[in-house]
């Protein structure tokens, strides 16, 4: 399997082995020193991978985290900068983010605010993470419990995504991070999206890595150009909201309830609805088979409709009281902005209901 290389404008995203790319890019550097992130979970089945892979030393100095969404907060940075300072990180240092979006997003907010900023690379090992949180220079935590309510836009240093981290991932984590894959089909790759559309469990579960570096480079092709022409988020990169308004709503509604959902089922959801909310399209038949074979149903009660409608407009991307979203429009990377009603967001998720 060979390496690919995205190159933006400052840095690059290489797709292929770590210990063909990681290794050679790390001498040429000249880091005064090394800190190494993780969580418990990345700690156990990808640290040793990872030293293996670049030949690093056992003692690299590695700072671990308990793992989960609820740990992505301001007491975790004081920990993560504690070990910085223990670990004599002046401004030539390097960190380096061994897990999935929540080490990327909160490890890469904590170097790019330790000494004004210090260089991080970002090593996802997660499909999300991969495909998705890894690109783009958003950084940050949650914050009273709104999530991601504090951060930064930084750049890393380089990302190095490596499907060989893939197969310990647990099977709902992996199911999840692919719905982020199916946004990129549909937004900007109609040949990626024939290529995945009639996937199941069984299939994503036993790919192998050759598979997997291919799908991901197509992926990551798709957010590396919405990001490159949009780095701020003034325009074309909200097309990479799509299906986010609703299925953010639906993922904060069903955390409160006894099963709750995976952030990338509570996306397909919303893809689901936000795209019949926009008339339909030719594959929304097929997304909507994909779904039933990749996620459990789970259909929201009536009685739940105005909480998630009150939760869609309390959505950043809205602008004064009305829900916006971002739906694919003919063509490859051409968008749709919606701000629909209550009652056409709620017929949408009968919509859903009805289908599954
Ligand atoms: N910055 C961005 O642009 C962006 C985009 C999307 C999402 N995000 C953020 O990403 C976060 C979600 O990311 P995530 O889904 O990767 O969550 P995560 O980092 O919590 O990882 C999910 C779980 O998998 C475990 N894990 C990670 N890699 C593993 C492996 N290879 N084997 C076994 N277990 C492994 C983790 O310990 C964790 O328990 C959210 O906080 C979200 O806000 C950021
Ligand atoms: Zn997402």
């Amino acid at each position: 399997m060979s390496t690919h290389v995205f190159q933006l404008p400052d840095y690059a995203v290489q797709v292929g082995p770590l210990e063909d790319c990681f290794p050679a890019w790390l001498r040429q550097r000249q880091h005064s020193a090394l800190l190494l992130l993780c969580d418990d979970n990345t700690r156990q089945h990808c640290l040793p991978l990872f030293l293996q892979k670049t030949g690093l030393p056992a003692d690299t100095p590695v700072a671990c985290i308990p793992a989960g969404e609820a740990h992505k907060n301001i007491e975790t940075c004081a920990l993560l900068w504690q070990k910085m300072l223990e670990a004599r990180l002046d401004r030539s240092a390097l960190v380096i983010n061994l897990g999935g979006g929540v080490i990327g997003d909160m490890g890469g907010f904590c170097a790019a605010t330790w000494k004004r900023g210090v260089d991080f690379v970002q090593v996802p090992t997660t499909l999300l993470s991969m495909t998705d949180a890894a690109i783009g220079g958003k950084l940050g935590i949650d914050f009273q419990g709104v999530k991601n309510s504090v951060g930064v836009f930084q750049n890393p240093a380089a990302v190095f995504v490596d499907p060989d981290f893939l197969p310990t991932l647990p099977a709902r984590e992996l199911y999840s991070g692919f719905a982020e894959v199916v946004k990129h089909a549909l937004i900007g790759d109609a040949e990626l999206w024939e290529n995945i559309r009639q996937h199941d469990r069984e299939r994503l579960r036993h790919s192998d890595a050759a598979t997997w570096a291919a799908m991901l480079r197509a992926s990551i092709a798709v957010k590396v150009r919405v990001v490159a022409e949009d780095p701020f988020e003034q325009g074309i990169r909200a097309l990479l909201n799509f299906g986010h308004t609703i299925g953010h709503a639906l993922e904060s509604w069903w955390l409160e309830r006894d099963t709750p959902l995976a952030h990338g089922e509570a996306i397909a959801i919303g893809m689901v609805c936000e795209a019949h909310l926009a008339g339909g399209a030719a594959w929304l038949p097929q997304l909507e088979a994909l779904c039933r074979r990749l996620y459990p149903p789970q259909p929201s009660p009536e009685a739940a409709f105005p909480a998630l409608w009150a939760l869609m407009q309390q959505d950043k991307k809205n602008k004064a009281g009305a829900v916006r979203m971002t739906t694919p429009a003919e063509g490859a990377f051409s968008m749709r902005v919606l701000e629909p009603a209550a009652a056409e967001v709620y017929q949408s998720l009968r919509y859903y209901n009805q289908g599954f």
